[in-house]
Parts: C-alpha cells; sequence; structure tokens
C-alpha cells in the first residue's frame, strides 16, 4: 500500500530531500509476518534502489524498520501512466507526449541496464508522472541485477500483458531484451490508448501475441526451438506476419514511429533494440528540435551529465551494486520466493 504524507521536520533536517514538494513524500508500507521476516521484494527494492541514481528512477529516500511493518520512503510524484492514459480515454496520447515519455522511459531504463540492473515489471502502473510531465521508474520489486555470464532466472515475472514471448515460452537465460519488449507495449499502449496484447490468461497471452503480430517460426526466430515450452506453443491455428501499422493506426504516417516499435517487438531478442540504441533513434528528432513544453515535460537535453566531482559517488555506488550482483550470482533465483 502507498500512501501520501507530508514529513513535518525542518527543511533543514530532511537531509537531501527535494523540498520542492514541500515536504511530501510516498510511504510504501509492508506489513511483516513474525514468521518469514522482510519479503525478498521489498529487500530487492530497497537494495537496488539505494544505489540506483537518475532523474528518471524513482528515489527512496529512507527505510523505517519496526517490528510489524517496514515502511519505504520515497520521493512523491502526483500519478503514475496508468491512470494518466485512463484518464484520457481510449483515444491515446498526444504522440508528441509519447515521445517524451517514452524518451524518458528509455533514458532510465539504459541507466539500469548499464548499471546490469533488470526492472523485469515495466508497465504503465510502475512508471510514475508529476504535473510537469517528468517520468519515473517505480516498483523494483522484481528487478534484479545480471552477470555478463548467463545464469538461470525466473521466467514467472513482468506481468502478463507485458511479458516478452521468451518469458511465455519458459526461458530462464533472458537479458536486458525482456524490458524493451515491455516498453514495445508500453509505447503502443500510449498510442492507442489501450494495451497491445491484452491475454486472458496466462495460457492465452502467447496466442494474443501471434494472432496480433504473426506466428513466429525459426527462419525470423532461430532460438525459438531450444525453449523448455516451445513444443506446447499455441500453433493450431497459423497467422501470418501482420504489418504493424494496423496495430498501431495513428503511427501509419509516422515511418519512424513504425521502424522503432517494430524493432521493440522482434520476436527473437537478439534483434531487439537495445535501450541505448533506442535514444539515438530518428522517432526523437524533433523533440531534440522543438523548443521545451510544459505539456509534454522537461526538454530531455535538461538532465546533465553527472559533473565530475560526484565520479568518486558513482565509483562507489558501482562498487556497490557489484557486490549486489555477486550475491545475486551466488543465489540461485529458484531458491527466492515472491512475495
Ligand atoms: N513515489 C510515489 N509517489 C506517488 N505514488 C506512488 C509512488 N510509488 C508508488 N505510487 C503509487 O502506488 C502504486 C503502487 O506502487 P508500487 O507499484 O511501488 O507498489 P506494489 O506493492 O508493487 O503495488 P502493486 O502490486 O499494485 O504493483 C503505483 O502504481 C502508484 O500509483
Ligand atoms: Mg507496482
Amino acid at each position: 500500500m502507498v500512501y501520501k504524507a507530508r514529513d513535518k521536520r525542518p527543511h533543514e533536517n530532511r537531509d537531501g530531500r527535494n523540498d520542492r514538494n514541500d515536504g511530501i513524500v510516498a510511504l510504501k508500507t509492508i506489513e511483516l509476518d513474525a514468521d518469514e521476516g522482510i519479503p525478498s521484494t521489498a529487500v530487492r527494492e530497497i537494495a537496488l534502489l539505494k544505489y540506483l541514481r537518475h532523474p528518471n528512477v524513482v528515489t527512496l529516500y529512507d527505510v523505517i524498520h519496526m517490528a510489524d511493518k517496514l515502511t519505504m520512503v520515497f520521493e512523491y510524484l502526483e500519478l503514475d501512466l496508468k491512470k494518466y492514459l485512463d484518464a484520457c480515454g481510449t483515444t491515446g496520447l498526444e504522440l508528441i507526449t509519447v515521445k517524451s515519455l517514452l524518451f524518458q522511459l528509455l533514458q532510465g531504463i539504459a541507466y539500469c541496464h548499464k548499471q546490469r540492473v533488470l526492472h523485469r515489471d515495466l508497465k504503465p502502473a510502475n512508471l510514475l508522472l508529476n504535473r510537469s510531465g517528468v517520468l519515473k521508474l517505480a516498483d523494483f520489486g522484481l528487478a534484479r541485477t545480471f552477470a555478463m555470464e548467463v545464469s538461470s532466472l525466473k521466467s514467472e515475472v513482468i506481468t502478463l500483458w507485458y511479458r516478452g514471448p521468451e518469458l511465455l515460452l519458459g526461458s530462464t537465460k533472458y537479458c536486458t531484451e525482456v524490458d524493451i519488449w515491455s516498453i514495445g507495449c508500453i509505447f503502443a499502449e500510449m498510442v492507442n490508448g489501450s494495451p497491445l496484447f491484452p491475454g486472458a490468461s496466462d495460457a492465452k497471452q502467447l496466442e494474443t501475441i501471434y494472432n496480433r503480430l504473426g506466428t513466429p517460426d525459426p527462419s525470423i526466430w532461430p532460438g525459438m526451438t531450444q525453449l523448455p515450452l516451445y513444443s506446447e506453443q499455441p500453433i493450431s491455428t497459423f497467422v501470418a506476419p501482420q504489418q504493424l501499422d494496423s496495430l498501431v493506426p495513428r503511427l501509419k504516417n509516422d515511418p519512424d514511429g513504425l521502424d522503432l516499435l517494430g524493432r521493440m517487438l522482434q520476436y527473437d531478442p537478439a534483434k531487439r533494440i537495445s535501450a541505448e540504441e533506442a535514444l539515438h533513434h530518428p522517432f526523437f528528432n524533433e523533440l531534440k528540435r522543438r523548443p521545451r513544453r510544459s505539456s509534454t515535460g522537461p526538454h530531455p537535453s535538461a538532465y546533465p551529465a553527472p559533473p565530475a566531482q560526484q565520479q568518486q559517488q558513482v565509483q562507489q555506488q558501482q562498487q556497490l551494486m557489484q557486490q549486489q550482483q555477486q550475491r545475486d550470482r551466488q543465489e540461485p533465483e529458484d531458491q527466492q520466493q515472491r512475495q
């Protein structure tokens, strides 16, 4: 449960806090079970958010540990993308707003991937927005670090509608590409005003994707034959590959938008665009040319690179992240439980 609260302490005692919000914070509380201790989702969220610092990642200020509950104190943002999309109805967002939000989402996730963190639950409800249109990634309860060497990961991650085909076919050796698939789904949802692949159940999710994108085969995705659930996939009805513009009609006259979406929704994870590459896609050229407008949020160039004096702090954070990676490597994921 997340509550809005006001920190009543004098300004000078709210160390390092952004007081433009007048002491308003968001409190995420977790009831603790005396037998089970702190849930692994909370441990992960705290461990990772403590060291992730980026304008497009929500800031965790404090953690208050009491006998029966754990409270995480976050910077407060007015709404999340799900609520915003719901409020905008089914027509979708203005395309310049889609561009601005998608760019910020990619900046946040490119940073996480660079820090070797997978989010693993990207969806509109986990993306926070403030009044000036700034977007921040939140809910790192399913996130984890990844190492260069491929380790075995859980395939039951990411909320169903945003879960990539490799996960739905049982892959346990996935990487950053799972977050990019989710971002492709969110991109289309912002344009259409409705979810792209709203599968009715776990069993129906692959079918929903195949019906809309076409049934994949090993000629476009060679690795699929090695996935654990390959032989169980819904291939009773073959659907020919579909034109993407039929899925996002508002992008019909926007070849750059269609190209970027197509690169995010590649069946083969190896062919999916990375977040860093996507940031340089021509779809975003308009943002770089356009003067700053309040309805689309701050111009992306408003986020400066870390100044030189922060280098030491960045190095310390990297060391701590490496320690977390070390722990992740030693702890097989099937022994970790979701709440
Ligand atoms: N920092 C914040 N400022 C304002 N609202 C927030 C903040 N963090 C979270 N929320 C709101 O609370 C909701 C739930 O937060 P979060 O996703 O972190 O928790 P959760 O325990 O994973 O919940 P759920 O199971 O619903 O995903 C978000 O969708 C958002 O609407
Ligand atoms: Mg959530």
